[in-house]
């Protein structure tokens, strides 16, 4: 569908890596992208996530598959009319100041002298690097690229933003802002599509999130949703766990006559049950809250003992 900000269909992709060995990047990778959501693409390092950002770019082409942008084949360059783009790791040409790279931007985007001028000054203010713009790029510290890299992808107001790890080297002010003018954008009726490992920050700010694994998708799920999902578990320190207790359960680790495990909300009554039956007790039953980072972790967690299997 043409308003589609991003759709991605059964996209492939390998790599030739060390001594001819296929890398398999991508493996049948199918996903939507609806118009005004934040969308936070979560995986392990090495799972395809900025393989598949560099598709959607036209950086690099798919083995197989479609990848459309507003219903444009990626692979053609009007696709990215629309699109703010923050790359991996931004390298700028850095000889120039940030206020001339956002001229060059600017440019290549078709913006007016008048319209560059007054962009600028409001992204370099936004990202706190009006004093430093008039520097080149090559004296700026790594947070300070990040911050200018980010400025970019907004100076031509685009309609969708893909930012590869949006939040990666920037300190906690930094990082706060980020996800500041992310839900502004939101607020806007924008789209963003951002990778990152930072699972909380993926909580605070999207709509939905998705899982890739060794270049497998997992799944999506809508971050309200999986959080009202509520408590996982409960995290306890026990006395006078029976051996026979203690050798049925998983990740039980004692000392001087203390037990701490964590135990799963579905197996919680036995357990309380048998521990109590054979004379223990509780010193502390902690509720564990599900997030994001216990979700992610769970996943990536199954996804590898299959593979062992
Ligand atoms: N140019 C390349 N040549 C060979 N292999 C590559 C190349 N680029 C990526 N790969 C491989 O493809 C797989 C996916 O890499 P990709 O960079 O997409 O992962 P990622 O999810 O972005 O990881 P990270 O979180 O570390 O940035 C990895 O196994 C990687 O080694
Ligand atoms: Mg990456």
């Amino acid at each position: 569908m043409a308003s589609t900000p991003i759709s991605i269909s059964q996209l492939k992709k390998s790599y030739r890596g060390k001594r001819g060995k296929k890398v398999e990047a991508l493996r049948d990778l199918s996903l939507d992208i609806v118009p005004g959501e934040v969308f936070g693409f979560l995986g392990p390092n090495g799972a395809g996530k900025s393989t598949t950002i560099k598709i959607l770019l036209g950086l690099i082409r798919p083995d197989s598959g479609d990848a459309r942008l507003f219903g444009v084949s990626a692979a053609d360059p009007q696709a990215r009319k629309r699109v703010g783009f923050l790359p991996e790791n931004p390298a700028f040409y850095d000889f120039l100041t940030a206020g001339e790279y956002l001229g060059f931007v600017g440019k290549s985007f078709g913006m007016s002298s008048a319209a560059i001028r007054t962009e600028s000054d409001r992204v370099l203010k936004l990202f706190d690097l009006t004093v430093a713009a008039k520097r080149p790029i090559r004296g700026y510290s790594k947070g300070m690229v990040q911050r200018l890299g980010i400025a970019q992808t907004l100076l031509h107001n685009p309609d969708l933003y893909i930012l590869d790890e949006p939040m990666s080297g920037l300190d906690p002010i930094g990082r706060a802002l980020v996800k500041d003018v992310i839900l502004e954008l939101k607020r806007q009726g924008k789209t963003v599509f951002f990778s990152t490992h930072v699972t909380a920050d993926a909580e605070r700010v999207c709509d939905r999130i998705g899982v890739i694994i060794g270049g497998v998708f997992q799944e999506e799920r809508v971050v309200g949703e999986l959080l009202r999902e509520g408590v996982d578990g409960y995290f306890c320190r026990v006395r006078g766990l029976s051996a026979e207790l203690m050798h049925s359960l998983d990740g039980v680790s004692c000392g001087d006559g203390v037990c701490e495990l964590f135990v799963s909300r579905e197996g919680y009554d036995n357990f309380a049950a048998d521990l109590l039956k054979n004379g223990g007790s509780f010193d502390l039953i902690e509720p564990r809250r599900r997030d994001i980072e216990s979700y992610f972790l769970e996943l990536v967690r199954n996804v590898g003992d299959n593979r062992c299997a």
